[in-house]
């Protein structure tokens, strides 16, 4: 099964997915970075996680960081650290040794491909994600294996920053970049990883075989997605379900269930276009509400009404076969309540579908349906039965327009604050 964001991301991935990898054998995480991040509330204790599947805070769950994310072995090791300290063993980790590494100078040519930029800049996390991965396409990256020999990291470095020495010249005598000190630093993440360095993709072939669950995670949304999101706005990863088979190494066939995680609004973090964006009271309602600030950067979100016709358009990307709705509670006294339906562009022309053209999207205005809000307090409800009748209206239309129905309803932070819509808990957590 995999789980993917259905939007910009931040659509709360994790909870969801510490929610099924309670029963999950083995979860993995297969592309992405340091730019994501969460926080779960454990008990009253917070766990802030950006690159450990957040199924290691469960005893029996293995968790693997599959080929396809891009480490940075100093936040890594630090989480490592982390949960350590808090309690939580780690001994369940494991890290794929083909996996590509950040180093020093991707953050430093991330920070200044954007300045260059200037106000056409991406709003990039700057944890140097992109840089990362044009290194591996261009075959220039360095691996999680190239850690355990001091002789090829070093060669394998001074290759790489061969041709970025005329970018990164204003950085030159900055001692994170010099060749020996990096080659050390890198040495010593490799001592702290080796233990849980392993061949990932077989490790999901022993579960899949066995009948066992395996969850694939991944990171940020459909819309951030590379090829398919609103580029060059985008990341530099592929967040949707087909990825999960590249990022974790298994074939199409070995993928049951795609579930995809929306908020019953929309954020975006960093530039591009935002259709249904809110520049009024209600984005700032959203915002205070939903407490729309980066878990990895510390930026407000921008906050909108829900898009349908994003929506719709991850639904199909992903080839979801189930929709889990967060945040429902944040809405609560908010009505009208509006959700975007469909486009206009500057000659009036409409649009149902997602527009593929670039300049049609930063034009697009978006159209609106208008739904009865709802006033109550939700934060208690466990059950559909428990949710007023505008709000079940509200998820009914929906789940009807993007025609994948709503497996998952999160009314809250807290771990409890869900319901499980149907039978959903039982078929989505069935072996293979
Ligand atoms: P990058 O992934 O740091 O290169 O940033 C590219 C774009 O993706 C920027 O707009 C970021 O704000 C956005 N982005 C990256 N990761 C996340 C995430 O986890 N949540 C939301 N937005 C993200």
């Amino acid at each position: 099964m995999v789980i993917v964001g259905a939007q910009w991301g931040d659509e709360g991935k994790g909870k969801v997915t510490d929610l099924l990898a309670e029963r999950a054998d083995l979860v993995v995480r297969f592309q992405g970075g340091n730019n994501a991040g969460h926080t779960i509330v454990r008990e009253g204790e917070v766990f802030k996680l950006h690159l450990v599947p957040s199924g290691i805070l469960h005893p029996g769950t293995v968790c693997a960081i599959g080929n396809g994310v891009v480490i940075d072995p100093e936040i890594l090791t630090g989480e490592i650290e982390g949960l350590k300290r808090q309690g939580v063993s780690t001994g369940n980790l494991k890290i794929s040794a083909n996996a590509h590494l950040i180093m020093p100078y991707h953050v430093f040519l991330d920070m200044a491909g954007e300045q260059k930029l200037g106000s056409l800049s991406i709003g990039t996390t700057r944890r140097g994600i992109g840089p990362c991965y044009a290194d591996k396409s261009s075959r220039l990256g360095i691996r999680v294996q190239d850690l355990l020999d001091e002789k090829i990291l070093r060669k394998k470095i001074m290759a790489a920053m061969e041709p970025k020495r005329q970018l990164l010249r204003p950085h030159a005598k900055d001692p994170a970049l010099d060749l020996h000190a990096m080659t050390e630093e890198y040495v010593t993440y490799g001592h702290r990883l080796e233990p849980y360095i392993a061949d990932t993709a077989h490790l999901c072939w022993d579960a899949l075989d066995a009948g066992k669950s395996v969850l694939f995670e991944g990171a940020q949304g459909a819309l951030l997605d590379l090829d398919h999101g609103t580029y060059p706005f985008v990341t530099s990863s592929n967040p949707i379900a087909g990825s999960a088979c590249i990022g974790a190494g298994v074939g199409p066939r070995d993928i049951d269930e795609v579930w995809g995680i929306t908020k019953a609004y929309s954020t975006r973090v960093g530039s591009g276009p935002f259709p249904t964006e809110l520049d009024d009271e209600i984005g700032d309602r959203l915002r205070t509400a939903g407490g729309e600030v980066g878990t990895t950067t510390g930026r407000p979100r921008r906050c909108g009404w829900l898009d349908l016709v994003g929506l719709k358009y991850a639904v199909r990307l992903n080839g979801m076969t189930g929709l889990a709705i967060t945040k429902l509670d944040v809405l609560s006294g908010i009505d009208p309540l509006r959700v975007c339906v469909r486009y206009r562009g500057t000659e009036g022309a409409q649009f149902e579908e997602f527009p593929y053209h670039q300049s049609v999207l930063h034009h697009a205005a978006a159209e609106y349906d208008e739904l009865p809000g709802f006033a109550e307090d939700i934060t208690g409800a466990r059950s559909e039965e428990d949710l007023p009748d505008a709000a079940r209206e509200y998820l009914r239309y929906i789940a009807d327009f993007v025609g994948v129905p709503v497996v998952l309803i999160g009314v809250g932070p807290g771990r409890e604050q869900v319901i499980w819509v149907g039978d959903q808990e039982t078929p989505a957590l069935k072996a293979a």
